[in-house]
């Protein structure tokens, strides 16, 4: 008999309020999911829809003020990191949980060379002598692809172009082993080209470490090619998730099929002008219906009523009055 794994992170009602000149307002609402082993689970939304929010929020991380989690739960291995001091959930952030983020919010410390970053981190997580630290660092260097490992230990963030310095915020990362790695728009700073080798390597050490992935970004191209499952966010809460494919082929949302359409054609040179309409609220000035019953080409009187609740259905869940859900898939008969 097999016993069904349990998930690396559970996600309960995370809900994150901002104080504001504008006012208050939840800029994550009740946000839920699960995270399971060796998954790599998208976050999707446009800018403001609390995506780097829920990842502070995960990681006790919120700036404060104006922010400061209210209500929710973030279990892993058995314990409730919103209820864990400080100082126990640093021996957890970094280490067990580890994070790397678009560049310009945690660029490395430029008075410090890349070695020193790098050993500072297995310092203050693993018990290491000086040699065993030093080689650690050059293997998680050589890891991430970085030429000649043990030279560029001595090198200064300003030394490295944007992908290898991406690449060492990787290396930093990964120093500890961790279960879960949180990518916050780890490629938006770099471009194209890089940012393909960027998620390409961080496909290949996902694999290879066997460690759960939550990736954050505003790109549903990133999530159709890296992601297995995904969560669309919109105005601080999920509105749908499911497996990449399965959304894909039939999203049930309004708002995820307007980002799908908004997507470059790859039959196609040119870019599909279909965007969605207006743009996403402003917190403070939520009504009580559905948050994006204003810019909803299917929303009726319902819609601007109540604010319709996340339903489940097998792997798949959206929160759309107007949903249909997509039926199973018909067997294909070859
Ligand atoms: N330090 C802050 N002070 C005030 N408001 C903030 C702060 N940080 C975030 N917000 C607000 O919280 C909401 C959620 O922001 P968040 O940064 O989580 O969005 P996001 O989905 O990560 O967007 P992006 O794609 O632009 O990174 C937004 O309305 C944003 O304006
Ligand atoms: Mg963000």
């Amino acid at each position: 008999m097999t016993t069904s794994p349990a998930p690396v992170l559970s996600v309960q009602g995370l809900t994150t309020e901002l104080r504001t000149e504008r006012g208050r307002f939840n800029a994550v609402d009740g946000v839920s999911f699960d995270l399971w082993p060796g998954e790599v689970l998208g976050i999707v939304g446009e800018s403001g829809c609390g995506k780097s929010m829920t990842a502070l929020s995960i990681l006790g991380l919120v700036p404060q003020p104006p922010g400061r989690v209210v209500a929710g739960r973030v279990l892993f291995e058995g314990r409730d990191l919103l209820q864990l001091p400080e100082r126990e959930l640093q021996r957890i952030r970094g280490a067990k949980i580890a994070m790397i983020f678009q560049e310009p919010m945690t660029s490395l410390n430029p008075v410090f060379t890349v070695g020193e970053q790098i050993l500072e981190t297995l310092r203050q997580h693993e018990r290491l002598g000086r040699r065993a630290a030093r080689d650690r660092a050059i293997e998680l260097l050589a890891k991430v692809g970085i030429p000649s490992p043990a030279e560029r230990l001595e090198s200064y963030p300003h030394e490295l172009s944007g992908g290898m310095r991406q690449r060492v915020m990787i290396a930093i990362a990964l120093a500890c082993n961790p279960k879960v790695l949180l990518a916050d728009e780890p490629t938006t700073a770099l471009d194209v080209t890089i940012q393909a080798q960027i998620l390409d390597l961080l496909e290949r050490l996902q694999a290879e470490l066997g460690m759960a992935v939550v990736l954050i970004t505003h790109d549903l191209g990133i999530v159709a090619e890296f992601a297995h499952r995904v969560l669309v966010m919109y105005a601080g809460r999920v509105i749908e998730e499911g497996p990449v494919e399965a959304i894909f082929e039939a999203p049930a949302h309004p708002y995820t099929r307007g980002l799908l359409e908004s997507l470059p054609d790859p039959e196609s040179d040119r870019e599909r002008l279909q965007v969605i309409p207006g743009s996403v609220p402003q917190l403070g000035e939520l009504g009580p219906g559905c948050r994006f019953a204003p810019r909803c080409a299917l929303a009726g009187p319902a819609c601007r009523q109540a604010d319709p609740p996340l339903a489940r259905a097998g792997a798949r869940a959206v929160a759309c009055f107007r949903a249909e859900l997509a039926t199973p898939p018909v067997e294909r008969v070859a």
